[in-house]
């Protein structure tokens, strides 16, 4: 059995690693095919995990935007399909290499795992595009492997049949543990090196399109304006490369004191930051996931989210970015909200998900 891995930036790469080493050690022929849509921000995961590309597509292009990387992946990854034709193509997520990659599938009639099948915000625009995309490739997969009793709702919902959704948990926990397992880095000794380790301070992640502009202006505003009443404590920001992002950060927080800013950590590195920090605000996906089993208060700058799970659960807040609100909740997380929401809880796997994932398409062969 081929089986086609298509991914392309620094979440995929870190959520579809274990997947990777799982199909590999088990006998299946499977093919790195890195689109390349990032670069630094993506040879970091194949670093750590070990994984050595395939194919690398090397698309990414400065300010690129959707419609010519769209255009380019498609026409690349077909040339892939053909060449290869693999008996399965597995892509995760949300991202345009994930469109582009189930779309190329399909186009060779090629059947399409989708790993992290089933968030919705139930918004088409937000996040934006990867709600569409989100969709988009639901509708074109053969098998969807949700992470959570909430995504297969919304499966079922949208009307996919009950047999070609499988409840698999989420790679992320299976990539934090064989993070655990493989590296044995001391976490303090990371923060020693980015000399943060004896600080009090608030992380901060935030990259998302719906976001650039004047939310995450008046966002970071926001938090810059509480800090200065707040001196003990200082902010942390690992920035994305996109440069309208970065503009924004330096616009707005250079000349305040008590900003860290970082160049995007290496995961491990990331991690030990996490581990280390107050709490945590941020846009990602992949934070809000991977927060709560760290125990990590939680505050997500987005007016929806697709994860419902970690506010459920009590360890996140959906904050938005209104310049009031935010201040509004990091004033709350002064008192006792704090320590509730400090719960170490972890609601999307068991680490178990690749695993599941290799059994499932072991079966699926034994059936065709
Ligand atoms: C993409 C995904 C988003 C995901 C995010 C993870 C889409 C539409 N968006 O958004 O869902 O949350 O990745 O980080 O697929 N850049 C570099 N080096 C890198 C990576 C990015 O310089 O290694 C810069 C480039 O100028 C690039 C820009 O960042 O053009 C934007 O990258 P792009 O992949 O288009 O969008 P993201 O905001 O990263
Ligand atoms: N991450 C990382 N280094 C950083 C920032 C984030 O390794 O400097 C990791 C983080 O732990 C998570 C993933 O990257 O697993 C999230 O990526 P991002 O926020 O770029 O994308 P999203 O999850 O929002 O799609």
């Amino acid at each position: 059995m081929k089986v086609g891995l298509i991914f392309g930036t620094r979440p995929e790469a870190i959520k579809v690693s274990t997947v990777y080493h799982e199909l590999k050690n088990n006998g299946i022929d499977i093919k790195a095919v890195v689109t390349g849509q990032h670069k630094e921000m993506l040879y970091q995961v194949l670093d750590l995990f070990e994984i050595k590309p395939d194919y690398d597509l090397q698309i990414m292009k400065q300010g690129q935007n959707l419609a010519e990387l769209t255009g380019r992946l498609i026409i690349k990854l077909d040339e892939v399909m053909k060449k290869e034709k693999f008996d399965y193509v597995l892509v995760q997520g949300d991202t345009t290499s994930v469109l582009a990659g189930a779309l190329s599938a399909f186009y060779n009639q090629i059947p399409i795992g989708h790993i992290e099948a089933g968030l919705r915000t139930g918004n088409l625009y937000s996040p934006f595009p990867e709600e569409a995309n989100r969709k988009l490739v639901g509708t074109i997969t053969d098998i969807h492997f949700a992470p959570t009793d909430i995504n297969v709702k919304n499966l079922l919902q949208e009307g996919y049949p009950k047999n070609k959704i499988l409840k698999v948990g989420n790679t992320v926990i299976d990539a934090l543990y064989w993070i655990k397992k493989h590296k044995k880095e001391k976490l303090e000794n990371i923060r020693k090196k980015y000399n943060i380790n004896n600080k009090k301070y608030i992380l901060l992640t935030m990259h998302r399109r719906e976001n650039w502009g004047i939310p995450m202006e008046n966002t970071l505003k926001a938090i810059r304006s509480y800090l200065e009443k707040n001196e003990e404590l200082y902010i942390v920001f690992p920035m994305h490369l996109n440069p309208l992002v970065r503009e924004t950060a330096h616009k707005i927080l250079d000349g305040f004191e008590r900003k860290i800013f970082l160049e995007p950590l290496e995961y491990l590195e990331f991690i030990a930051v996490m581990d280390g920090a107050h709490y945590i605000m941020t846009d990602s996906g992949g934070v809000q996931e991977e927060a709560p089993s760290l125990g990590k208060p939680t505050l997500v700058l987005r007016d929806n989210t697709e994860r419902p799970e970690a506010i459920e659960a009590g360890t996140a807040k959906l904050v938005g970015t209104q310049y009031d609100n935010v201040i509004k909740y990091m004033k709350l997380l002064e008192g006792d909200l704090y320590m509730e929401m400090s719960r170490s809880n972890n609601p999307y796997g068991d680490g178990k998900t690749s695993e599941r994932i290799r059994k499932y398409l072991y079966s699926s062969v034994n059936i065709k």
